[in-house]
C-alpha cells in the first residue's frame, strides 16, 4: 500500500465522516476540511487522536493552499431543508468550491473526485436514470441551487480535464442513508425513523406511491474509493446507488415495522419539484468498478434504527449550530 495524503471536503458530514475512516483505516494521510455549517464534530471525534488525522475548518468558497495527492470534494448541504436554508451560498458552495478545489488539484496535480448527485437528473422523465440522460431539472425552482450548482460543477469538473488534463472523477450519488445522518436534514429515512421512534406520525408527502431507492453508507464509501483507485482514463459520471425501488409509504411500513412503533401514516401535500421517481441505472459501475451494493435494505435499517435510538437516548438530537450566510 502507497500511503497518500487525502484531502476530503465535507469530511466531518455524514459520507465525508464514513468515507475518512476508511481511508485512515486503509493507512492514509487524512485532512478533513469542513465549515460545520451540517457536519458535526462528534461524527470525527473518534479520530481526532489518530496521528493520521487533521480537522481544519475552512469554507471552500474560499481558496485552499495544501499540498495533498487526492482530493474527495463533498463539501455541500445534501438535504432540501438545510440547502434551501442559504441558497445563494449553496450554489456558492458547488460552484466556487468546485472552481477551488479544482484549481488545488491542478496546481498539485492531485486526482479529484466529485459527489454529484441524482438530482442532476430531476425530475426524471426515463426510468431508471443512466449516466447518458441529460435530465429533467427546473433551473428556477427552490431546488435550482442544488440540482443546478451540482450541473454546473461537473461542467466545470469536465473543462478542466478537457483543458488542463485535470485527472478527474464525477461520481452521481443516489439516496443514500445510514448513521450518522443529521436528525433534522428532513430526508426521507431520518424523518421516518426519527418519528416513529418518537411515536408521532409519520408525514408522508404525497400518497406515498413515489419511489426511491436506497443505498447503505459503507456500499457507497466502497464505490467512491473503487472509483479513486481506477486509472485516469475512469472520468465518469458514474451511478453510485442501491436499484432495489421502494414506494415511499413501503419504507414507512418497514420502519414501523422494525421500531414496533405505534406512528400512524398522515399524508402531506408533494413539495415543489419533488421526483416521483428515482432509481439509478448501475451497469456502467458494474462494468467498470466491479461494484455491486451488498447491504440490504433491512440490515441497513436495523444498523441506522439502533444509531438514532442511541442518539434519542444521548439526547444529542439538536440541530448542528448554523452560520449566518457568508
Ligand atoms: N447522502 C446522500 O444521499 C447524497 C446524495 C447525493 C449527493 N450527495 C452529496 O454527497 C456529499 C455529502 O453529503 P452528505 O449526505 O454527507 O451531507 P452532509 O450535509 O452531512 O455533508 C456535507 C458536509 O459539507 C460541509 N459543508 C457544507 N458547505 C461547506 C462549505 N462551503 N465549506 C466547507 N464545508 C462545507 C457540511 O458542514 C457537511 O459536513 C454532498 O456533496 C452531497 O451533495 C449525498
Amino acid at each position: 500500500m502507497i500511503k497518500k495524503r487525502v484531502l476530503v471536503t465535507g469530511g466531518a458530514g455524514f459520507l465525508g465522516s464514513h468515507l475518512c475512516d476508511v481511508l485512515l483505516a486503509a493507512g492514509h494521510d487524512v485532512l478533513c476540511v469542513d465549515n460545520y455549517f451540517t457536519g458535526r464534530k462528534s461524527n470525527i471525534a473518534h479520530q481526532l487522536g489518530n496521528p493520521n488525522f487533521e480537522a481544519m475548518r475552512h469554507d471552500i468558497t474560499f481558496p485552499l493552499y495544501v499540498e495533498v495527492d487526492e482530493i474527495y470534494n463533498l463539501a455541500c448541504p445534501a438535504s432540501p431543508v438545510h440547502y434551501q436554508f442559504d441558497p445563494v451560498q449553496t450554489t456558492k458552495t458547488s460552484v466556487t468550491g468546485a472552481i477551488n478545489t479544482l484549481g488545488l488539484a491542478k496546481r498539485v496535480k492531485a486526482k479529484i473526485l466529485q459527489a454529484s448527485t441524482s438530482e442532476v437528473y430531476g425530475d426524471p422523465t426515463v426510468h431508471p436514470q443512466d449516466e447518458s440522460y441529460w435530465g429533467h431539472v427546473n433551473p428556477i425552482g427552490p431546488r435550482a441551487c442544488y440540482d443546478e450548482g451540482k450541473r454546473a460543477a461537473e461542467t466545470l469538473f469536465f473543462d478542466y480535464y478537457r483543458q488542463h488534463k485535470t485527472r478527474i472523477k464525477v461520481v452521481r450519488i443516489f439516496n443514500t442513508y445510514g448513521p450518522r445522518m443529521h436528525p433534522q436534514d428532513g430526508r426521507v429515512v431520518s424523518n421516518f425513523i426519527m418519528q416513529a421512534l418518537r411515536g408521532e406520525d409519520i408525514t408522508l408527502f404525497g400518497n406515498g406511491s413515489q419511489t426511491r431507492a436506497f443505498c447503505f453508507v459503507s456500499d457507497l464509501v466502497d464505490g467512491f474509493v473503487r472509483m479513486m483507485e481506477t486509472g485516469d482514463d475512469v472520468v465518469g459520471p458514474i451511478n453510485i446507488g442501491n436499484p432495489h425501488e421502494i414506494t415511499v409509504r413501503h419504507l414507512a411500513e418497514i420502519i414501523i415495522r422494525k421500531v414496533g412503533s405505534k406512528s400512524r401514516i398522515v399524508e402531506k401535500p408533494l413539495p415543489v419539484d419533488d421526483p416521483m421517481q428515482r432509481c439509478p441505472d448501475i451497469t456502467r459501475a458494474t462494468k467498470t468498478l466491479g461494484w455491486t451494493p451488498r447491504v440490504s435494505l433491512e440490515d441497513g435499517l436495523d444498523t441506522t434504527i439502533t444509531y438514532f435510538a442511541n442518539l434519542l437516548g444521548s439526547n444529542q438530537t439538536e440541530p448542528a449550530a448554523r452560520r449566518s450566510a457568508t
